[in-house]
C-alpha cells in the first residue's frame, strides 16, 4: 500500500540546506523517500552525512543566492526535479530611520528576488518536461505581522506570502502546487540570541500557546506534507507552524 505522504521516486532541491530549518527539511524529505539536492553557499557535508546515516539519498549543489538570478539557470543541469523548497533566508536589524540600502537590498535579494527566479526556473523546467511539481516557500510570522527594526525582512516575507498566492493562481491548473510554511519561533542558530536573552525568551514563551519553541524537525514534517500527494489539492496556502502564536 503506498502512503499519500511518500516521496519515493521524487527529487527535491532545498536551498540553505547546510543548517537549521533547511537541514531539517532536507533530512525529512529524504526520510520520506526523496532524493535531495542539498543547495548551499556553505558546504552541505553535514547534511549529506546525516541523510546517508539515515539511509537516504542526497547530493550537494553550490548555490549562492546573493546573486538572486542564479536560480534561473539552476535547473538546466540537474535532471528532473519534482520539488523545490525555498528555505534560504537572512535578516538585518536596525531602526527604520537608519536602515541602509545594503540592508534592504541584500535581504530582498536573498529572501524574495531569488525565491521568485528559483520558482520561475523550476516552473520552466517542469513545464518543458510536461511534469507536475511542488514548490514550498519558507515564509514567516512576519508574512502576517509587522515586527520591529526588521524593515526588509518583514517586507520580504510579506512578499513571499503574496508571491506564493500569485504563483499558485498562475500554475495550479498547470500542475504545480505553490504553498508556503510560516514558521513561528524555531530553535536554530538564527534565534540563539533571542533564546539566550532571559527577558525576550520569557516574553516569547508567554505568548506561545504550546509553551515551548518549535524544533526545525517540526518544519521538516510540514514540508514533507506539502511536497507529497496528500497536498495535491492545496494551492496558495500559507501554513502556520508556530505553536499557536498567530491564534492568540
Ligand atoms: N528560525 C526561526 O525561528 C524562523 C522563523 C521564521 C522563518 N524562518 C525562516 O526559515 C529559513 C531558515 O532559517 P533558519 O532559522 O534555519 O536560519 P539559519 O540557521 O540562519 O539558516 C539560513 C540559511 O540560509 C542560507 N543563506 C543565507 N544567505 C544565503 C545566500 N546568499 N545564498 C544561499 N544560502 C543562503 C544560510 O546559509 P549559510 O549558513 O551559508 O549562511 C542558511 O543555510 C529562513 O528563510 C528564515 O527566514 C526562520
Amino acid at each position: 500500500m503506498s502512503s499519500p505522504f511518500s516521496l519515493a521516486g521524487k527529487t527535491a532541491v532545498v536551498t540553505g540546506a547546510n543548517t537549521g530549518i533547511g537541514q531539517a527539511i532536507a533530512l525529512s524529505l529524504a526520510e520520506a523517500g526523496a532524493e535531495v539536492i542539498c543547495a548551499g553557499r556553505s558546504a552541505v557535508t553535514e547534511t549529506l552525512d546525516l541523510i546517508a546515516a539515515a539511509g537516504g539519498k542526497a547530493r550537494g549543489l553550490a548555490l549562492d543566492l546573493a546573486d538572486p538570478l542564479a536560480g534561473r539557470k539552476v535547473f538546466d543541469n540537474l535532471g528532473p526535479v519534482d520539488i523545490l523548497v525555498n528555505n534560504a533566508g537572512i535578516i538585518r536589524r536596525n531602526d527604520a530611520v537608519d536602515f541602509t540600502e545594503a540592508d534592504w537590498d541584500e535581504v530582498m535579494d536573498v529572501n524574495l528576488k531569488a525565491v521568485f527566479f528559483l520558482c520561475q526556473g523550476f516552473a520552466k523546467a517542469t513545464f518543458a518536461r510536461q511534469a507536475k511539481g511542488k514548490i514550498v516557500n519558507i515564509a514567516s510570522l512576519l508574512s502576517f505581522q509587522g515586527g520591529i527594526r526588521i524593515a526588509s525582512y518583514t517586507s520580504s516575507k510579506s512578499g513571499v506570502a503574496g508571491l506564493t498566492k500569485l504563483l499558485a493562481n498562475e500554475w495550479a491548473a498547470k500542475g504545480i502546487n505553490v504553498n508556503a510554511i510560516a514558521p513561528g519561533y524555531i530553535v536554530t542558530n538564527n534565534t540563539e540570541a533571542l533564546r539566550a536573552d532571559p527577558v525576550r525568551n520569557k516574553s516569547i514563551l508567554d505568548r506561545i500557546p504550546a509553551g515551548h519553541w518549535g524544533e526545525a524537525s517540526d518544519i521538516g514534517g510540514t514540508a514533507v506534507f506539502l511536497a507529497s500527494p496528500a497536498a495535491d489539492y492545496i494551492h496558495g496556502a500559507i501554513l502556520n507552524v508556530d505553536g499557536g502564536w498567530l491564534a492568540r
